[in-house]
């Protein structure tokens, strides 16, 4: 029965002088912990975001860089989340690294990447996956799979022969925390939870929050 399933989650815990001063690089510090007791796609978070009438969403996708500037991911310019980032351009992104009894809650504002980074990245991709981003119309109705085989076929003799550039539609968002939570399971339900928040002159303070 799902409603008597109950992991006793016995670690070490967390205490204040355990976290770097610095939000990020105690993410970063956790995703290769996660990296490293095997944890798939460690770097996947879901990303929340809302749309014009407040409605919530969410989904998975990858952060690809973590630095003093925040948290950066790829996608669609024209898919869903990102109309939705367009106006409202706030978002929360959650790690579960579940089996270290880890979850990581980051809220913050959401800007594009620059062009130059957003090529950077492009450019970094399997030719397969670039030419997947030229065809898939992301979160538009296909009629079918064929549809999207097509528009792929059609990619792929376009490009025949030469570099794929990276579409106009196609880039990065920087995730910018206000917010960053970490929390870290014990026994017993008395888990432990820090949480940063970014003062306006770019300070973190960290605060534990009851479980
Ligand atoms: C593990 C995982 C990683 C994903 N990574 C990405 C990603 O980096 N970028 C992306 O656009 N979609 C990614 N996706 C697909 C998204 O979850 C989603 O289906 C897609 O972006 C369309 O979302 P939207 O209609 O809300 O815009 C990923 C899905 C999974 C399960």
């Amino acid at each position: 029965m799902i409603r008597d399933r109950r992991v006793q989650y016995e670690t070490a815990g967390l205490e204040l002088s355990d976290l770097d001063l610095n939000p990020v690089a105690q993410w970063k510090l956790w995703h290769d912990q996660a990296h490293e007791a095997g944890v798939a796609e460690p770097n996947s978070v879901v990303l929340s975001t809302v749309d014009a009438n407040g409605v919530p969403d969410a989904r998975n996708l990858l952060i690809r860089g973590a630095d003093a500037e925040g948290f950066s991911f790829f996608t669609n310019y024209l898919s869903a989340k990102s109309r939705q980032l367009q106006s409202q351009p706030v978002a929360a992104a959650t790690s579960s690294w579940l089996d270290l009894h880890r979850q990581v809650r980051i809220r913050g504002e959401v800007t594009r990447l620059s062009e130059a980074d957003s090529d950077d990245y492009f450019g970094s991709r399997p030719r397969e996956s670039q030419l997947g981003a030229w065809a898939s119309p992301q979160s538009e109705i296909l009629r079918d799979r064929n549809e999207l085989e097509q528009l792929l076929a059609q990619v792929r003799a376009r490009f025949e022969g030469s570099e794929v550039p990276r579409p106009p539609h196609w880039g990065g968002w920087l995730l910018a925390p206000l917010e960053v939570e970490f929390w870290q399971g014990r026994p017993s339900r008395l888990h432990d939870r820090f949480r940063y928040r970014r003062s306006t002159t770019g300070e973190w303070t960290i605060d534990r929050l009851a479980p």
